[in-house]
């Protein structure tokens, strides 16, 4: 390897710690701003459960498909077919469907119509088809899902639920996923032109602003709406019209 090879891996090498750096930063202020479960009604974590179901059942292969579309490397590509299979294979889908049912919590119109505007944005960002900032998106993703399954888990079990096979499945494997879709960030940023820090966590911020209004409900929005911390543009104050247009249905987010 010549010096400049070496020195464009060192660079990456850091760059790839950075990100990791922001990604947790990211995961630890989501599951900070969460509401005790024990203090939530049970329309509350109905509505946690329903929101989580209503992005997560339709959208998450259409989005790692995305990121196996964009990227060049055949690294990258081999780790995202590896996660894309699993989620096929498992029927990732009917696991997450089998979750929300068990737990009465099967997204309405409502449910469906709460995420609809940051659910938008989101897909439409995965449609650029950029490979690294999609990528350092899933990567977060991953990293947050694995870490709010013991939460997700709770809300079920308050609710009845004894089915947690979604939730046993997803604590375990992210681990695995973040980790190689890590790998995979680092074999496509050696083909890629470096990004500016805006470009590079774009994804993640409307990522985290959707999520936010997956678990955060009108009343906590509300109460949080002064003390919430955030990195980016995750303004609570522009996520989504909780209970106003409900006839608006976003049905075909499902
Ligand atoms: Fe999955």
């Amino acid at each position: 390897m010549t010096s400049v090879a070496v020195g464009a891996e060192r660079s990456n090498e850091s760059k790839i710690a950075s990100i990791q750096g922001y990604i947790e930063r990211a995961i630890e202020d989501l599951l900070a701003s969460l509401r005790n479960p024990k203090e939530l009604s049970a329309e509350e974590r109905r509505g946690i459960i329903a929101r989580y179901a209503a992005v997560l059942e339709g959208n998450f292969i259409y989005w790692m498909t995305g990121a196996y579309i964009s990227v060049r490397s055949d690294e990258a590509r081999a780790k995202i077919m590896d996660n894309l299979r699993e989620e096929v294979r498992d029927c990732h889908p009917g696991m997450m469907r089998r979750f929300a049912i068990a737990a009465h919590a099967i997204p309405t119109d409502a449910d469906a119509q709460a995420v609809y505007r940051n659910l938008m944005s989101v897909r439409l960002f995965i449609g650029r088809l950029s490979a690294v900032p999609i990528l350092v998106t899933m990567a977060f993703f991953e990293g947050f899902i694995q870490r709010f399954m013991s939460y997700l888990a709770e809300l079920a079990q308050r609710q009845g639920s004894a089915e947690m096979e979604y939730t046993d499945v997803h604590g375990v494997c992210d681990v695995t996923h973040t980790q190689e879709l890590f790998r995979a960030l680092e074999a496509e940023m050696v083909l890629a032109h470096p990004l500016p820090e805006k470009d590079m966590f774009e994804g993640v911020e409307l990522l985290r602003t959707l999520i936010q209004s997956m678990v955060v409900n009108k009343r906590s929005m509300n109460t949080r709406r002064g003390s919430h911390v955030s990195q980016g543009n995750g303004d609570l104050g522009d996520s989504a019209d909780y209970g106003g247009r409900q006839e608006e249905s976003a049905s075909s987010d499902r």
